[in-house]
């Protein structure tokens, strides 16, 4: 069939997306696949069934593609997608509804309030301790994202933040290795460490920088990792999240993981997580884009 892939986008994660879903085409494309890119916008996500498209591959991130509110219209054309379905995709979206619902399962996430333009600082440092990173709850990359070691800074973050939705959350920082894991259908892949220079793994870390290590295999013992990866599974299903993802964590000193967040169309370009996993288990790029179509075909 003609397979839509979805790219672009309103979210402030646009230009990331034209990324993923330039290199999610041109693989395939590469395997013979009629695929054509779409940059979305409203009225055209609107139209893809009437353009004659059987279905869709999301590169979206964020805002719009990755919350649900594509996979949404998607299933009112009837068109299959990629990825996770409309109530998961929302509720990764959010990280201070998903981190509530984690808690609730027994899934170990760090504390976390939500913030407001008059939260006050020295009750929120007594509840949750320092240091904070007070974040958008809805966006990804790290946008809008500021850490706090002082209350005195927890204003400017806020407004830094607000900019780009009015849900803010504060959680607090985990110090430790930063860990992610690919989920492909029932399947972890390798996890990766992610090892940035920078005081966090910021949107230039993750897209400009070339001072960020990442280490697949991970280092960790393979039964612990084994282990994890059966934490990270849990996290991901209790979202009802499916086909594939990923699932970031800190893991402390002490060896415990602690649940930051889960992507539900994470990055696909060529500084991307996924595919470095993927790799790590001999699945090169063009077959890991096809087995995510194929996933959603199932
Ligand atoms: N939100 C970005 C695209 C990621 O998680 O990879
Ligand atoms: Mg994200």
């Amino acid at each position: 069939g003609k397979v839509a892939v979805l790219m672009g986008g309103w979210s402030a994660e646009r230009e990331i997306s034209l990324q993923s879903g330039r290199a999610v085409l041109a693989a395939l494309q590469a395997r013979g696949v009629d695929a054509h890119g779409v940059d979305v916008d409203r009225a055209r996500l609107l139209h893809l069934a009437e353009e004659g498209f059987d279905c869709a591959w999301i590169a979206l991130h964020g805002t719009g593609g990755e919350d649900g509110i594509a996979q949404a219209v998607l299933e009112v054309q009837g068109l299959p997608y990629t990825g996770s379905g409309v109530l998961a995709s929302a509720l990764a979206m959010d990280k201070a509804r998903c981190k509530a619902l984690w808690a609730a399962s027994g899934i170990p996430t760090p504390a976390h309030r939500l913030l407001r333009a008059d939260t006050d600082a020295d009750t929120l440092v007594a509840d949750i301790g320092l240091p904070i990173f007070v974040k958008p709850a809805t966006e990804g990359s790290s946008i809008g994202m500021s850490r706090v070691d002082a209350p005195d800074q927890l204003h400017a973050a806020w407004q830094a933040a607000s900019r780009y939705g009015e849900s803010v959350l504060a959680e607090r920082f985990v110090a430790g290795g930063e860990y992610t894991a690919a989920v492909l259908g029932d399947r972890v892949l390798p996890m990766l460490r992610i090892e940035s220079a920078g005081p966090f793994y910021d949107f230039h870390a993750k897209y400009e920088a070339d001072t960020t290590r990442y280490h697949c295999p991970c280092g960790l013992a393979p039964d612990e990792e084994q282990r994890l990866a059966a934490l990270c599974l849990d996290a991901f299903r209790a979202t009802g999240a499916r086909g594939w993802g990923r699932v970031d964590f800190m893991l402390d000193d002490d060896g415990q993981p602690w649940f930051l967040e889960i992507n539900t169309v994470p990055g696909m370009t060529s500084h991307s997580l996924v595919p470095m996993s993927a790799a790590a288990a001999g699945i090169d790029f063009e077959n890991l884009v096809e087995r995510i179509l194929a996933l959603s075909l199932e």
